[in-house]
């Protein structure tokens, strides 16, 4: 392979295939820089060494030509040594060449000049067979390549067997759109793409197989976002006769596996938050614990003081919540209304502020603060505090988004690098906010809080579930639950979430059958590839580490997915579309945008 030849390689033959990466004519002597997917090795091209016709060829090669060499590994000579190169001491003279096939000129550069910039994505999506042969995306569809692999491994010596369930199915709810699927043998009907394998995993449980994994495509027609790709793909784990801790110590073990495969630095502790603590000290479900801050509750410190925005937020039913910003008072006041900018984006009107530096308090707050109340939220010299007051919706979002930005902005040292979380206890239901009505809080399936029990009917809201979450960096990488395993428990949450009888028999029949016929208790989670990749690799987009990515409009640009179909294949499946664009006609990939 092109990447592996060493000094210990002097003198040996070889027969070399690769990319011409870059051409260096300098008349009599030609250099290349040959690449494949193990890297790059300069060759050089001779009349001492190389045959005429060989020669003549290789002051003619393109970038991008597929070539294939013969020649002799040699010693460069000290001065031509490249130490950023791992083939660097080494060269191949080449005595024949074989161009396998030419290339037009790339439509973006797969080799970037000195302060040459990055194509925009969408050129680079539209042209992702060449964009992929950048040692970067090469470098993540490796490294995601070796995490799958490892957690392959490891679940499998823990015991784990791999089964694939179906592509084509039921809908599955996981609270997105399906994607759907018209049958042309059964017409009027049709199949969803799963949005995760929760029914079969289950079902598994019910057949007897009591530690299953997958790693699993998924399908989720949603408005996408950073960190949501239409198709991505998760390790799905399931298993019997567990509890939330077997889960856990199954996975803090995984992630030490996939650290250990990725290169990157393990755990030294997995902290644990219930849901209502992680809002209560963080204001979000995702918890960014690399900087130390938390949100405080100042309502009796701070509620008689002379601000008429805090007392009025107190006298309407709310609280004073603040953080307390250690050496923060070193913030310029353009940082400070950054961080209040990010509060304003979560809905909340401003942030009140005071700095403490030299024993004098500065800030919108300040005059309202004697050196009583000072103290009375442990502001110490050097500290900023942050303040905001009213409702917890506004004031907890608010407050927790800046919290880690705060941590980032005073320079001081982040508490720890890697961050890893569980955050358990999540509500059984939410309220939909539209219509009123109880939704899942993850999804129907889970078990709720056996404390809790007694007050699904009356208070149904105030239900806490055995619902967990995988938390890096404030990031969700993982969600799963401990399963409800009765069907009557079943079908009473069914029912709470505004399903009748025939509906649940309908859409759920199938797996209220099989909790019926002697299913196990049950439990596991999802971790999302795409985010332990993207996280890992430190990319900003998912994109970066799926080979074949949809854009945020959820248009594939490359093969221009997806794309009109002609009137007979919609008669063949006995359908009609109101919207439809003949095939062939425009190309409807222009629409989309990365
Ligand atoms: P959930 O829907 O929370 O749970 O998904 C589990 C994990 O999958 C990843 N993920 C995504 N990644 C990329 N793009 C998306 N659109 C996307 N949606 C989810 C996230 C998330 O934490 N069946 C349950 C799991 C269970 O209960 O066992 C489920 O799918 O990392």
């Amino acid at each position: 392979m092109v990447g592996s030849l060493r000094k210990g390689n002097k003198g040996e033959e070889v027969m070399l295939s690769g990319w011409v990466h870059r051409r260096r004519d300098l008349g009599g002597l030609v250099f290349v820089d040959l690449r494949d997917r193990t890297g790059l090795l300069q060759l050089s091209f001779g009349p001492e060494d190389t045959d005429e016709q060989s020669l003549a060829a290789a002051h003619r090669l393109g970038s991008e030509d597929v070539i294939q060499v013969e020649g002799e590994v040699v010693l460069r000579p000290p001065e031509a040594r490249n130490s950023e190169l791992a083939t660097g001491d080494v060269e191949v003279r080449v005595r024949r060449l074989t161009v396998l096939n030419g290339a037009r000129t790339p439509a973006i550069p797969v080799h970037l000049g000195q302060g040459e910039e990055l194509p925009s994505e969408e050129l680079r999506l539209r042209n992702r067979h060449l964009d992929l042969r950048r040692t970067k995306l090469r470098d993540n569809l490796e490294l995601r390549h070796r995490l799958v692999l490892a957690v392959r491994n490891y679940l499998d010596r823990e015991g784990f067997l791999e089964i694939e369930t179906p592509i084509l199915t039921r809908p599955t709810p996981e609270g997105a759109r399906d994607y759907i699927v018209p049958s042309r043998v059964h017409p009027g009907e049709f199949y969803a793409l799963p949005q995760s394998p929760q029914i079969y995993k289950q079902i598994l449980m019910a057949a007897g197989y009591d530690r299953y994994f997958q790693i699993a495509r998924c399908f989720r027609d949603e408005d996408l976002r950073a960190d949501r790709q239409p198709e991505f793909t998760q390790i799905d784990v399931e298993a019997s006769f567990v509890e939330p801790d077997d889960i856990f110590a199954w996975i803090e073990g995984l992630v030490e596996v996939l650290c250990e495969a990725g290169g990157l630095e393990g755990p030294d502790s997995f902290s644990r938050v219930t849901y209502a603590e992680a809002l209560e000290r963080f204001g979000t479900d995702r918890p960014d614990l690399r900087f130390d801050l938390t949100i405080e509750d100042w309502t009796s410190a701070l509620g008689d003081s002379e601000s008429r925005i805090l007392r009025g937020a107190v006298e309407g039913g709310g609280r004073i919540r603040g953080v307390r910003v250690p050496a923060g008072a070193e913030l310029s006041r353009r940082q400070i209304e950054e961080l209040e900018g990010l509060a304003k984006a979560e809905g909340a009107p401003g942030l009140l502020w005071l700095k403490r530096s030299s024993g004098e308090a500065t800030g919108p707050l300040a005059r309202f603060l004697p050196e009583s109340g000072l103290g009375r939220i442990g502001v110490e010299d050097g500290d900023l505090a942050l303040v905001a007051a009213g409702e917890d919706r506004v004031t907890g979002p608010a407050l927790g988004a800046v919290l880690a930005p705060a941590g980032r902005l005073t320079r001081r040292p982040q508490v720890r690098q890697h961050a890893w979380l569980w955050v358990t206890d999540f509500p059984l239901f939410h309220e939909d906010e539209g219509t009123g009505a109880l939704v899942p809080g993850h999804h129907p399936f889970v078990l709720p809080h056996p404390e809790d029990l007694d007050r699904l009917e009356e208070d149904p809201l105030a239900v806490r579930s055995l619902a967990y979450d995988l938390v890096y960096n404030g990031a969700e990488l993982g969600s799963g639950s401990i399963r409800i395993h009765d069907p009557e428990l079943q079908r009473t949450i069914l029912n709470a979430l505004g399903l009748q009888g025939e509906e649940i028999d309908r859409k759920f029949g199938f797996l209220l059958e099989a909790l019926g016929s002697g299913a196990p208790p049950h439990g596991g989670i999802a971790l999302g590839v795409d985010r332990i990749a993207k996280d890992f690799v430190g990319a900003s987009s998912l994109r970066d580490v799926i080979a074949f990515p949809k854009t945020t409009a959820a248009r594939a640009l490359f093969e221009g997915a997806p794309a009109p179909v002609t009137s007979g294949e919609l008669e063949a499946l006995q359908l009609e579309s109101r919207g439809h664009r003949a095939a062939g006609g425009d190309d409807p990939a222009s629409a989309g945008s990365a």
